[in-house]
C-alpha cells in the first residue's frame, strides 16, 4: 500500500511512500480508497497558504471514496463491501459544533485521502449513494455537503424557491443539481458563456455573465420578481454587494467562498433594510451528509467531473484546479498501479 505524503509546503514536496495497515481495533474499519476529489483548501494547504500549523508528513486531501475491506469486532455502522466516503469533519455528527467538533478536519489535522487504504473510526465515515462510482462519490464530502447545508439547512430551499448560484465550480455545480432536484428556480452567474451553457444543460433556468453584466444582482432580483430566496455566495468581497441587491426581504445569503476577496467591507444598511440573513457555512455535519446522500440517491444525481488524474499526478490535478477554473470537480484516481 502506498500514500502520497507532503514533507514540507509546496507540491514538489509530495512523494509516494509505503504504508503499513495494522489490524482494525474494535470500532475501526479498513477502507481501500479508490478516488479523491480536490478542493481549493487542499491546494492552499499544500502550498502553505491555508495555515502554517501542519504536522509533517501530511497525507493531504479531505475527500475520498472507497470500499470497506475489514471491520473491527465491535463495528455496527458498516460491513465489508460497503462503499463509503470520508467526512470533512470526522467528529461532527449533528447540530452545531459547539463542543469543538470542528477542531479536526480530514487532510489537515488527521490523514487525508491521498492513500491506497486507511484505518478509520466507523463514526468518521458515511455510506455513499449506491448508484455513484467511487470517482463520483468522492465529489461530495466537502463541496456537495457545503451546497446542501447552505440550500436546505440554512435557507430551507424548496419547490418554487429562487436560488442564485455564483460560478460553475465544484460547490456551484452541485448546488445547481441539488436546487433543481428540489424544484427551485436557479439563476447561475459565470465569467464564461461556454460554462453558462453547460450550467443550463445541468438544469439552470437563467444565466448571467457577470463580466458583461456587472449589475447582475439587480438582474437576478428582476428575474425572480421579488428577489431571490437564497444565494450561494462564492466570491466574497467582489460579489456580496450584488448578492445583497439580488436577495429578497428575509432572504438567505450563504457565505461559502472567497474566490474574489476575503475582506467583505459592507455597510449594515442593506442587511437591515432587507431583513437579510447572512450565514457562514463550514461544510456541514454527518447527519446532513447522510440526508444529502439519500437525496442524491433518490434523484439519481451524478456530479459533473471536469478531469481525472492518477494519484501520482496530484500536482497536475492541483494545477488544473488552480488555473483552469474547472466546470465541476477535479478527481484523483487512487490506486497507484
Ligand atoms: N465554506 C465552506 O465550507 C467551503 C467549502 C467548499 C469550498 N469553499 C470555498 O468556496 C469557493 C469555491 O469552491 P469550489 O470548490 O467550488 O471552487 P472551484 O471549483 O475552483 O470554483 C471556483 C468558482 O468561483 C467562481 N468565481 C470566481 N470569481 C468569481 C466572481 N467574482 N464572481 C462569481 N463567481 C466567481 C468561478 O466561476 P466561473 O469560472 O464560472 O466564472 C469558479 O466556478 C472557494 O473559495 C472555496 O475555498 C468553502
Amino acid at each position: 500500500m502506498q500514500a502520497l505524503q507532503l514533507s514540507n509546503f509546496g507540491a514538489s514536496n509530495l512523494s509516494l511512500v509505503d504504508i503499513a495497515l495494522p489490524e482494525p481495533r474494535d470500532h475501526e474499519v479498513v477502507v481501500r480508497l479508490k478516488a479523491a476529489s480536490l478542493n481549493p483548501r487542499d491546494s492552499q494547504i499544500i502550498a502553505g497558504q491555508f495555515t502554517t500549523a501542519v504536522d509533517f508528513p501530511l497525507t493531504p486531501l479531505s475527500d475520498g471514496a472507497g470500499t470497506v475491506i475489514a471491520v473491527g469486532a465491535a463495528v455496527t455502522r458498516f460491513d465489508v463491501g460497503d462503499n463509503v466516503t470520508t467526512l470533512f469533519f470526522p467528529n461532527w455528527y449533528s447540530g452545531e459544533a459547539t463542543a469543538g467538533e470542528r477542531a479536526v478536519s480530514t487532510g489537515l489535522e488527521v490523514s487525508g485521502s491521498a492513500r491506497e487504504a486507511g484505518i478509520f473510526h466507523e463514526d468518521s465515515l458515511a455510506l455513499s449513494a449506491p448508484h455513484l462510482s467511487a470517482a463520483e462519490a468522492a465529489c461530495y464530502p466537502c463541496a456537495g455537503l457545503t451546497a446542501w447545508s447552505a440550500l436546505f439547512d440554512k435557507s430551507s430551499v424548496t419547490e418554487g424557491s429562487w436560488v442564485l448560484i455564483q460560478g460553475t465550480g465544484g460547490v456551484a455545480t452541485m448546488g445547481i443539481q441539488l436546487a433543481k432536484a428540489a424544484g427551485a428556480h436557479v439563476i447561475v452567474i459565470s465569467s464564461s458563456d461556454d460554462k453558462l451553457k453547460k450550467a443550463e444543460a445541468l438544469g439552470a433556468d437563467h444565466l448571467i455573465n457577470y463580466v458583461t453584466t456587472p449589475e447582475w444582482g439587480a438582474r437576478a432580483f428582476e428575474l425572480s420578481g421579488h428577489g431571490v430566496d437564497a444565494v450561494l455566495e462564492i466570491g466574497g468581497n467582489a460579489t456580496l454587494e450584488n448578492s445583497l441587491n439580488a436577495i429578497r426581504h428575509g432572504g438567505h445569503i450563504n457565505i461559502i467562498g472567497y474566490m474574489a476577496g476575503i475582506d467583505m467591507g459592507i455597510t449594515v444598511f442593506p442587511l437591515i433594510i432587507k431583513n437579510a440573513n447572512l450565514h457562514g457555512i463550514g461544510t456541514g455535519n454527518r447527519d446532513s451528509y447522510e440526508c444529502l446522500m439519500n437525496f442524491v440517491a433518490d434523484h439519481r444525481i451524478r456530479p459533473p467531473i471536469h478531469q481525472r488524474f492518477p494519484l501520482r499526478e496530484l500536482q497536475q490535478g492541483l494545477n488544473a484546479l488552480d488555473t483552469e477554473s474547472p466546470f465541476g470537480k477535479v478527481v484523483i484516481d487512487i490506486p497507484v498501479s
